[in-house]
């Protein structure tokens, strides 16, 4: 199932997170089986950092399905983001995390994101972190350049509050065609501080990282924790839903924003069930507001 970002550009409802791509110890054969598997599920968009796996190593793992099978690149959509420095041991200069969007340091590292993901262009790019010393013009210089090479086909951004989306989107001449964020029910910041609303409001599809907390709602580590995975386990019996992701996927994708979601998942089981979620049982409203107010949101 693909969702429209823009007339010209569509993406996977489900799309393949490549985070922990590294911890996955796939060689590249089952690298590139992975990659058809998923493309014959119609999971067709994988989503990248320049920082994942340390220094665009994750890029590099990927680049080298791309090198033994070219013809994967036109049946896929590749999104990298940049913007967040961290010190590692390529880059001995950085000694502590921090946020760049000057013109020189976004142009490099898309060029390096293309050398290493063996590719000539990437269909989305995304500003990983607000940088608070963005220069909006300077961006707007630099996304149009980009463009014009053919470097970067769409834009959007990662991890923005609305006012700062908002502010950006005033200087860029590029339409951000997405805003991807954290939201699970550990995690529902985004509902509180109204970036949920801002997407309705402008027709965003919003692409929801870490969907079920990094694994957390299986392993909670203290008392609230606890507590929702024992809602997630009741609303899992009352739908005879199999596991506990498949109720946090349903609850994710009620929005009618027609939000995406970004798995950390290689296990092909489990990501069979993020795609079983996509149709069928529905989730009631009252299902949906109880995870909802026990994740911490107040109703008035
Ligand atoms: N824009 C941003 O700032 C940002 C930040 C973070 C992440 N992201 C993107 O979002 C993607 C997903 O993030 P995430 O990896 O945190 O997603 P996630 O889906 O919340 O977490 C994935 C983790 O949960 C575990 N898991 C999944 N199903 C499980 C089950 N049934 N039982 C036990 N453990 C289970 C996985 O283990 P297994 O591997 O063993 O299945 C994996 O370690 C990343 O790959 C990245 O592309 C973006």
């Amino acid at each position: 199932m693909k969702v429209n970002l823009d007339d010209h550009f569509s993406i996977s409802k489900v799309v393949i997170g490549c985070m922990r791509m590294h911890e996955w110890n796939f060689d590249v054969e089952q690298r590139i089986e992975f990659v058809e598997w998923c493309i014959e599920q119609g999971i067709t968009t994988f989503d990248h950092a320049d920082i994942y796996g340390g220094n665009h190593q994750n890029e590099a793992l990927f680049g080298e399905v791309l090198q033994k099978k070219p013809q994967l690149r036109e049946k896929i959509e590749i999104i990298t983001k940049c913007s967040i420095c961290v010190p590692n041991n390529e880059n001995p200069n950085i000694k502590t995390r921090y946020f760049n969007t000057g013109k020189e340091y976004i142009i490099n590292q898309v060029n390096q994101s293309l050398e290493n993901l063996k590719c000539e262009y990437v269909d989305l790019l995304l500003i990983h972190m607000h940088d608070l010393l963005v220069n909006p013009q300077e961006l707007n210089e630099t996304l149009n350049q980009l463009k014009e090479e053919g470097k970067v086909k769409f834009f959007g951004l990662s991890n923005h509050n609305p006012l700062e989306f908002d502010t950006l989107q005033k200087y860029i001449d590029v339409k951000f065609v997405t805003h991807q964020f954290m939201l699970n029910p550990l995690g529902i910041e985004n509902y509180k501080n109204g970036t949920m609303t801002h997407c309705l409001r402008e027709g965003i599809h919003p692409m929801f990282w870490s969907p079920l907390a990094g694994g957390r709602i299986f392993n909670p580590s203290n008392a609230f924790e606890e507590n929702m995975k024992n809602v997630l386990e009741g609303i899992r019996q009352e739908l005879q839903l199999e596991d506990i992701d498949e109720v946090v996927y349903r609850w994710l994708l009620k929005h009618s924003s027609d939000p995406i979601i970004v798995l950390g998942t290689g296990n092909r089981e489990r990501i069979k069930r993020a795609l079983d979620s996509l149709d069928g049982t529905q989730m009631t409203r009252e299902q949906w507001y109880k995870i909802l107010t026990e994740a911490g949101y107040e109703l008035c």
